[in-house]
């Protein structure tokens, strides 16, 4: 059976590596979006992969318009996909921002509540809403915190707050899916080496820097069946 895979974020400079990881393994995936034009532009480059390969797996990339910050919009994104695609087997949160740069003593409630929804109350609503279809196809989460979760450091509190909560959040749900059989991990990625944080230097430039394909390739492996004895992991990458 074909698998359906939902990708939160997934047009973000993490979530389109993510997207083709699944659909090089033959997968549908389902990835959210807020502005269409940067689900056009995913569309538009994996094509042109497949152009160059001789495979379109352009075929089996849907897209829908969610914001992550309202429930019942993601309610009928999780409703849509499995009516469309009949289930629901892993579900990847890759939506999320980041803000640093201040102190908690000057950092406002503006970036702090950001934050919160952004990498923490969007996880929650979407692992919420989709966990009846994850369990009727015994499927799995995984999320993307960050290693500031466990090594926070100076000027990043609010961020690193938001993604120790995520990471308390999937452990939560680790326990609550054993019975249903779903399973939930986490990733703890340092500095990820996308486009907007290379800024036009080359990634050989910063060895420390975990690549898009590569965790998007443990991110994979996380939600498979292969990995069915890691749940309530977070997996530093
Ligand atoms: N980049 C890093 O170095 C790094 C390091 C550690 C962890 N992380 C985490 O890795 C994940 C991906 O990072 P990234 O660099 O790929 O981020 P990114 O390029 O900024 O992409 C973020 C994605 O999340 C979506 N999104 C954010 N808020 C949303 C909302 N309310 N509703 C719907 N979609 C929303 C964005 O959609 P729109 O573009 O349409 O707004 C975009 O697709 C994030 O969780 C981030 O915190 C990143």
């Amino acid at each position: 059976m074909q698998r359906v895979i939902l990708v939160t974020g997934g047009t973000g400079g993490l979530g389109g590596a993510v997207v083709r990881a699944f659909l090089d393994q033959g997968s549908v995936v389902v990835a959210t979006y807020r502005r269409r034009s940067g689900f056009d532009s995913l569309v538009a480059q994996i094509r042109e992969d497949g152009a160059l390969t001789g495979v379109s797996a352009v075929d089996r990339l849907h897209g829908v318009e969610v914001d992550l910050s309202d429930r019942s919009s993601v309610r009928a994104a999780v409703a849509d996909s499995e009516a469309r695609f009949g289930g629901i087997d892993a579900l990847v949160l890759a939506a999320g921002g980041f803000s640093g740069g201040a102190t908690v003593e000057e950092t406002d409630d503006e970036v702090l509540d950001r934050m919160i929804e952004m990498n923490l109350r969007s996880a929650f609503v979407c692992a919420g809403e989709a966990m009846a279809a994850l369990a009727r196809r015994r499927g799995s989460i995984v999320a993307v915190a960050s290693r500031s979760a466990v090594e926070p450091g100076a000027g990043v509190g609010a961020y690193a707050a938001s993604k120790a909560a995520l990471v308390a959040l999937i452990r939560s749900i680790a326990a609550e899916g054993i019975t249903r059989g779903v399973r939930a991990n986490a990733v703890l990625p340092g500095t990820i080496a996308t486009a907007a944080n290379l800024d036009g230097s080359d990634a050989s430039a910063h060895p420390d820097w975990v690549r898009p394909v590569d965790l998007a390739a443990v991110i994979r492996y996380l939600a498979s069946d292969d990995a069915r004895a890691l749940n309530g992991a977070a997996v530093p990458v």
